[in-house]
């Protein structure tokens, strides 16, 4: 099925960055002499987008930048934007014009956009024409350009557009700069071949190609030797990773191999598609040492006609019969899914398919969405008749029905021991805040110094979207 040729980027497109990373740490030294730059960088949307945001941090702080959390202090802004629904695009188009000002006080400050919503053409054109001080527009193919971009722009050069639709390329040997130091995310592979119908992911990310797993492992052992507690795998579709590779290999192989690396951590993934889930990975996860127990397995929706429609490529039975299987495995599994509400021509009938579905398998939480319309996806063309607030409120219909499954679900948990990796400071004063195995919340009454390293919680409280506790006594 897939014979194209997939190839890393060179060892010396890369050097040729390197060498553009120093010239232009040399010409920002000069211009900001006796001080140190500041920059500020914002990813919107999906985890990946988050990870790529790590990548542009590591590339200016090689060259000579230092973060900065807040946008007015900052002598580079840059926005890093997903086009999977129209809001988050509206929300980067608003923060962007919101620094036109802030530009005219500071002209020498530098403004760049890029991600999944600058590679779609329509996009690009009305930043160059309306957004005329943005300074460097890229895509995300060309991420590991940015020295080259930053250069050329220092030096007097015209506003740079780089949003080249290259997509066969694998970029390895960026500089990472983590936002946690005990959660990494790890990318194993980049792309979606899917065309769900209404998705725009494919055109914006290009075509599925998995990194080499001596790649991805050595990095997955870089990490648990720097000491961090959690990894994360990526990719829009991690089910087919290995395609494509010279060496025969499926994601479930790929799992076991990480899952190998000794060390006091654990191992989470996603995105699933329910099409390439296989018992395979589900029995890998059930064996496995490090892997979680809980998968999030988009559904979209619980209608066959629509999922037709949606190009997913699997029926509702399919999908059951994989949940079973989980739950026979794994009975501590939880269980997650996205779901879309209002995809073109759905009928209140299908939507009560939805609903039956989730009191089905009554899942742990759900990410749910309102269908949004993305221009040159095939749904697009649909005939899409149901009113917005007719979609609105089968919505709030959803989720009234699913926070009574989570809330029965908190309730079972009180009582119960788990192990939390705290993240941050709770709402509470003397709380702090992370999440259990299975991925659900936790609030703990613990001191600030737990954050970062696994700790045992009773669980004594059930509240709306999370559960509380205390740290075990023995
Ligand atoms: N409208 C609404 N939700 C969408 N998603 C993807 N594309 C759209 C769209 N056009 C949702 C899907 C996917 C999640 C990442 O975003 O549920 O699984
Ligand atoms: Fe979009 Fe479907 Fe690919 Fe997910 S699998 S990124 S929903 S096309």
């Amino acid at each position: 099925m897939n014979n194209r040729v997939k190839t890393e980027v060179p060892a010396e497109v890369m050097q040729e960055q390197e060498k553009y990373t120093q010239l232009a740490r040399m010409r920002i030294a000069e211009i900001y002499y006796g001080r140190i730059p500041k920059y500020h960088v914002h990813s919107y949307g999906c985890q990946l987008n988050v990870s790529d945001g790590e990548k542009l941090k590591g590339q200016l702080e090689a060259m000579g930048y230092q973060q900065t959390q807040s946008v007015e202090d900052a002598d580079f802004v840059i926005y890093n934007t997903c086009a999977v629904r129209e809001n988050a695009e509206d929300r980067a188009l608003g923060n962007l014009g919101a620094l036109k000002n802030q530009k005219r006080r500071r002209p020498s400050m530098l403004i760049a956009i890029c991600g999944c919503m600058t590679q779609q053409q329509h996009i690009a054109d009305k930043i160059k024409k309306s957004f005329p001080f943005v300074d460097i527009v890229f895509g995300t193919h060309s991420m590991y350009r940015l020295p080259e971009m930053v250069w050329s722009r220092l030096n007097g050069g015209a506003r740079v557009f780089d949003t080249s639709a290259d997509d066969k390329d694998i970029v390895e040997g960026l500089p990472v700069s983590r936002d946690s130091d005990f959660k990494a995310w790890l990318p194993v592979m980049y792309g979606c071949d899917n065309f769900c119908s209404y998705c725009i992911v494919p055109y914006v990310r290009g075509r599925e190609r998995s990194r080499r797993p001596e790649e991805v492992v050595a990095e997955a052992r870089k990490i648990v030797e720097s000491g961090y507690k959690e990894i994360m795998l990526l990719g829009q579709n991690v089910n087919s990773y290995g395609v494509g590779l010279e060496e025969k290999i499926n994601f479930s192989e790929l799992l076991r191999r990480i899952d190998a690396i000794e060390g006091d951590y654990r191992i989470r993934f996603m995105t699933s598609h329910p099409k390439d889930c296989t018992h395979e990975l589900i029995d890998t996860i059930a064996d496995s040492k490090h892997i979680c127990h809980h998968i999030h397995l988009p559904v979209q929706c619980g209608s066959d006609r629509i999922l037709k429609l949606m190009n997913r490529k699997y029926d509702v039975a399919k999908y059951l019969e994989l949940i079973s299987y989980a739950r026979e495995r794994m009975p501590d599994v939880t269980l997650t899914s996205d779901i879309i509400v209002g995809f073109p021509g759905e009928t209140y009938e299908d939507f009560l398919q939805t609903l039956e579905l989730l009191k089905t398998v009554r899942f742990n939480a759900l990410y749910t969405f309102i269908y949004s319309k993305r221009e040159g996806t095939v749904a697009a063309k649909m005939e899409d008749p149901v009113p917005y607030e007719d979609k609105s409120r089968w919505f709030r219909e959803l989720l009234a029905v699913q926070e009574e499954i989570a809330d029965s679900y908190y309730k079972s948990m009180v009582g119960k021991r788990v192990r939390v990796l705290p993240e941050e400071l709770g709402k509470n004063e003397g709380t702090i805040t992370g999440r259990d195995d299975g991925n659900i919340i936790v609030n703990i009454k613990a001191p600030e110094s737990m954050i970062g390293s696994f700790v045992e919680v009773d669980v004594d409280t059930a509240y709306n979207w999370a559960v509380g506790g205390t740290i075990a006594a023995e």
